[in-house]
């Protein structure tokens, strides 16, 4: 089959690179210049695991290309897929600035039927927004073109995105026109073989069950950081807690880590966007902002734990700091909590030596020339002239480092660990002083390293 897809990020590589590797002929079409050129040049602008050996084999094949070139990409397919950004406006809503574009280029270009699939994530009710930019490119032309919207949100995540696609849990495809969901059934039949993935529905429900799942993963996040901070003041460890509720099957093990919050392109918008679409129909969410109030305070937890350890005395000290990305395999910073605690850090007169396998180049790009920054080549060179170490992101290569050399390299010897990944015992039996998440098990004050009794109460929120 044809399709097109708008939008060359995370979301629009993948889906290209997967359908052409389902045999589709696939047009990428893109506003942004030099990624279309770097495309071209067979450069991959992201890190996707899997996703570079799937675009240069479908390249070669000539089963996806890569263009600026609207009126040909929408000449190209009877699918025009939209995946472009839908980044949080001022106010927290959707900015739908680009999907509506999108639609208005088709409706500028289309010369016959066209499905229009809406697979960025847009609050309930953009379809029809869709729709109308459509009718009104349409009018202007004089032209009475017939096209058919579909919302088919993604649900594939970052640094397993090619898994994902290719055996998706669900596919959801909210129409309201019968052939619409047959066509997009044959089109995703190759994903499919197992057993039937799509679930279809009505447009508005279609919408708002991307905006429901993340929201879902969001709150057992934020449940969990919740818990954790609770664990520090009550003197439990949330690991021991963490495995005592995840064997419940109705909770389950997944999304209950404790951390140094969530952060990425989609958790911490989606819920803010939920909530704006939730007031903006008079209704409070409660809870949605709950989920996102939590996250807030919790991306700066290790900071706080680090300027109580100093007591507020952070002007000149060196952090080294391991993990920029906001998770493992992605290089994407987009709302990761690194950036807050660097943030904190340089806003108090410390200096970062930091260090993240796959996201330098970003950090590069977002903190260009940036004092108190200095990007090294490995984790260990972080170590060189640093106070202390960060952890912030659960990269494979942090769980099992050598801990005598990060002792002797520290002026220091302290870790402050945003995801949990040591032990404890074994730490303080080398004499690491260590600061997780939740697992201060002796007193309420957060500030404590593991197993060192204090017997003042600190509120440090
Ligand atoms: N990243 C994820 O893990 C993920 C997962 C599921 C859903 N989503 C949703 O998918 C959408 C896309 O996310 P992403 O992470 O791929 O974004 P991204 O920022 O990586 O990519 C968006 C691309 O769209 C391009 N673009 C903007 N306006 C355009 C236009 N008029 N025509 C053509 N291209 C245009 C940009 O230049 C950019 O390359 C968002 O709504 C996001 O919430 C993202």
């Amino acid at each position: 089959m044809k399709l097109t897809i708008f939008g060359s990020g995370y979301v629009g590589l993948v889906q290209g690179a997967c359908m052409a590797e389902m045999g589709n002929h696939v047009v990428c079409c893109d506003i942004d210049e030099d990624k279309i050129a770097r495309l071209n040049k067979g450069e991959i602008p992201i890190y996707e695991p899997g996703l570079e050996a799937y675009i240069e084999r479908n390249v070669e094949a000539g089963r996806i290309e890569f263009t600026t070139d609207v009126k040909k990409a929408v000449d190209h397919g009877l699918f025009q897929f939209i995946a472009v950004g839908t980044p949080p406006d001022e106010d927290g809503s959707a900015d739908l600035k680009h999907v509506l574009a999108v639609a208005r280029s088709i409706g500028d270009h289309m010369d016959e039927y066209r499905i229009v699939v809406d697979k960025s994530t847009v609050p309930v009710g953009t379809a029809d927004k869709v729709r109308a930019e459509l009718f009104k490119s349409l009018k202007k032309r004089g032209k009475a073109i017939e096209f058919d919207v579909v919302s088919n949100p993604e649900f594939l995540k970052e640094g397993d995105a090619i898994g994902d696609f290719m055996k998706p849990d669900r596919i959801i495809v909210g129409t309201d026109n019968p052939r619409t969901t047959e066509l997009l059934k044959s089109l995703y039949e190759p994903f499919n073989r197992n057993h039937d993935r799509v679930i279809s529905m009505d447009i508005r429900s279609a919408e708002l069950t991307k905006y429901a799942a993340n929201a879902m993963l969001a709150t057992k996040i934020s449940f969990m950081n919740e818990l954790a901070n609770l664990a520090e003041r009550f003197g439990a460890d949330i690991e021991h807690v963490r495995q005592g509720i995840g064997s419940d099957p109705r909770i389950g093990y997944q999304f209950i880590y404790p951390g140094a919050g969530y952060g990425g392109s989609c958790f911490p918008k989606d819920v803010q966007a939920l909530a704006k679409s939730a007031a903006d129909a008079g209704y409070d969410a409660a809870l949605l902002n709950a989920v996102e109030d939590v996250n807030l305070r919790q991306k700066r937890r290790i900071f706080e734990k680090i300027e109580a350890h100093y007591d507020g005395k952070l002007n000149g000290k060196t952090i080294a700091l391991w993990g920029l990305s906001f998770k493992p395999r992605t290089d994407d910073m987009r709302a990761a909590p690194s950036r807050v605690v660097m943030e904190s850090l340089w806003e108090a007169g410390a200096n970062v030596r930091a260090y993240d396998p796959e996201a330098m180049q970003e950090a590069a790009r977002i903190y260009p020339d940036q004092d108190g920054l200095e990007l090294c080549e490995t984790a260990d060179s972080t170590l060189e002239g640093a106070d202390a170490l960060v952890i912030i992101t659960e990269w494979q290569e942090f769980r099992s480092p050598d801990f005598d050399r990060v002792k002797q390299a520290l002026t220091d010897p302290v870790i402050f660990d945003g995801r949990n990944l040591y032990e404890p015992s074994l730490l303080q039996a080398m004499g690491i002083t260590y600061y997780a998440i939740g697992r201060s098990n002796v007193n309420a004050d957060s500030a404590q390293p593991y197993g060192r009794r204090k017997t003042d109460m600190v509120d440090s929120f």
